[in-house]
Formats: C-alpha cells, structure tokens, sequence
C-alpha cells in the first residue's frame, strides 16, 4: 500500500538543493533538481551514515559532505569512489504547493 507522507511546501526546496526530512525514526533527503523536479533518497551516505542533505547537489548528483562520494538523486545509483551500495530512492509527488514522498 502507498503510504504518502507530506515533507514540506515546494517553495520550500530551492532548485538544486537538498533538504533533510526525518519521519518515524528514519531519515530521507529530498531534492528539487535543476530543471524543477523533486526526488527523494535515504538521507544518509551509504559510505559512512552520513547526511546527505549537508552535500552538494550538482545536475543530478549529490556529493557526500565527509568523502566526496557521489550518487544519482534520480536513480539512488552510486557514482564514484568510496560509495558503492546505491541509496534506496523514493517516489514523490507534488500536490497543493506540497511535497508529497511514497513510503511503502
Ligand atoms: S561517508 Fe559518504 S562518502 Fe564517505
């Protein structure tokens, strides 16, 4: 069953950037890409548990803040040494002006 969970107001986000969303315990990050679409991963580098949302948003990837890792936000897929386990993504809708992300 899909379970959609309300993040924040769209406004809220700013193009090319990341925010960090915590929600029961667990932790996403959650992008607004360059070209104004949203997209949601786990929150933490697959690395080292880090907060993705303290990295860099570049097109479509994010660089991890502690080794310069990098992922595909859109894909989860990982991009570059030291991460090698994709992140998990997550789907996103956008309704109202609000940010929505699907939890199974
Ligand atoms: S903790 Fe993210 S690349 Fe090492």
């Amino acid at each position: 069953m899909t379970n959609w969970v309300e993040v924040c107001a769209a406004d809220e986000i700013d193009e090319e950037d990341v925010i960090r969303f915590d929600h029961e315990g667990r932790t996403f990050a959650v992008y607004r890409s360059p070209d104004d679409q949203f997209f949601a991963t786990d929150g933490l580098c697959t690395h080292e548990k880090i907060h993705l949302a303290d990295g860099l948003v570049m097109d479509d990837i994010i660089e991890c803040p502690k080794h310069n890792g990098r992922f595909s936000y859109k894909t989860g897929e990982a991009k570059g040494a030291p991460v090698c386990v994709n992140l998990k993504t997550y789907a996103v809708k956008v309704e109202a002006g609000s940010v929505f992300i699907s939890l199974a």
